[in-house]
């Protein structure tokens, strides 16, 4: 097993709190990788021999990005309906079908063309995990080829079969709850990690919720719940009921969700690119941090509401419009990422851990935030191999 010396960091992001701060940020590091894992960290000064040293002369290293929630099986795009959105128009759930027709007409090979695109696009801007969900199947064989074609791509493969009620339900929506706890599970559950409900007036209810989400843990898939994105509602308590890992969006959230998701100890998935995209009030962060709440921020990259792949623009508006600090945006967008994703090998720069990491054409991380839409990110590690 060979070994790397990453030496010349200015600034290194470690998320291990031993080395003091909110990052455990250490300045004129070194890091050494070997094989596909962190096996050092410390002082430049300090830093052990190794087959190999590239000197990054004083740019930022940062663990890389664990995206905990995106819609990247999917053909066609909705430009037409943001265009409108910009000039007026409210985002609606049932865009979500357009989506689904497009989808189940494209050829495998087209999906999985599509799929990689974004993927590599992630990558380059630093992401080393993403966490993808089906959705826009809505059939037995559609969602099973979506999240078969997932899986080529991430271990973290969620089933969201309860995306909609497609068309052909319209008038059984008990028996289209069914087929997705039945069937679709069934075939579903051999490529899916997660289980997944929208939770939304227009989409599913308390009770469809409870009953998809568990009958996916029975299967043994664990549970996470798009919530309370449009309007307040029932999914963060659903969330917080069935012990799922992550309510995401928590757009409208009353005292009551809030304290439950502390209390819980569920993650709260801010996607703060949707508010950008859909003109919706971004989250209020600071409320659900101040009361205990572990947060994570993530794309939601869908062609819908919202087609960002770019989790530094995550932080660039975590920051400037939720308030959050840029060291509660970083964390947030690795390590509360990682914790999203009930993963402890990924998310921090400890030894041991996996090597993941992305290096900035930056002294340090604030410049993530700082130079928003700048492509700071030079370079792009997973599990120890650079990416290009
Ligand atoms: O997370 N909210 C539900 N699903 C996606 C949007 C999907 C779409 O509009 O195509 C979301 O925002
Ligand atoms: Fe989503």
């Amino acid at each position: 097993m060979s070994s790397l010396l990453l030496t010349g960091i200015g600034s290194l992001v470690t998320n291990d709190p031993s080395h003091g701060g909110p990052l455990g940020e250490l300045r004129d590091a070194a890091l050494v990788i070997e094989g596909s894992v962190v096996s050092w960290v410390g002082s430049r000064r300090d830093a052990p021999a190794a087959d190999s040293s590239l000197d990054l002369g004083g740019r930022a290293v940062i663990p890389g990005f664990v995206d905990s929630h995106a819609h990247l099986v999917f053909a066609g795009d909705r430009a037409e309906e943001f265009a409108a959105r910009m000039t007026g128009q409210p985002y609606s759930a049932g865009g979500i079908r357009t989506t689904v027709a497009a989808t189940r007409a494209a050829a495998d090979e087209q999906l999985t063309a599509n799929v990689a695109r974004l993927v590599t696009e992630m990558r380059r801007q630093g992401t080393t995990t993403v966490e993808i969900k089906s959705g826009y199947g809505l059939t037995v064989a559609d969602e099973a080829r979506a999240l078969a074609i997932a899986s080529d791509f991430t271990d973290e493969t969620t089933y969201l079969g309860a995306h909609v009620v497609p068309a052909e339900y319209a008038d059984d929506p008990a028996g289209y709850v069914s087929l997705v706890t039945g069937p679709m599970l069934e075939q579903a559950a051999r490529n899916a990690k997660w289980v997944d409900v929208f939770v939304e007036r227009g989409a599913f209810d308390a009770d469809q919720a409870r009953a998809i989400l568990r009958a996916g843990q029975a299967k043994g898939l664990q549970a996470r719940v798009h919530a309370n994105q449009l309007g307040e509602g029932p999914g963060v308590q659903v969330a917080c009921e069935v012990g799922a890992a992550a309510a995401d969006h928590c757009t409208f959230v009353s005292d009551a969700d809030v304290d439950a998701l502390a209390s819980a100890g569920v993650v709260a998935g801010l996607l703060p690119a949707v508010e950008f995209s859909t003109r919706s009030p971004y989250p209020d962060a600071r409320r659900l941090l101040d009361a205990g709440v572990t947060v994570a921020l993530a794309t939601d990259c869908n062609p819908g509401s919202g087609y960002s792949s770019s989790m530094p623009f995550c932080i660039a508006l975590a920051v400037r419009e939720m308030h959050m600090t840029p060291a509660e945006a970083l964390w947030s967008a690795t390590a509360g990422g990682a914790t999203s994703l009930r993963r402890t090998d990924i998310g921090h720069l400890t030894p041991g851990a996996r090597a993941d990491l992305a290096v900035l054409d930056a002294p340090s991380h604030l410049h993530l935030a700082y130079r928003p839409a700048v492509p700071l990110i030079t370079q792009t590690f997973i599990a120890g191999r650079p990416l290009s």
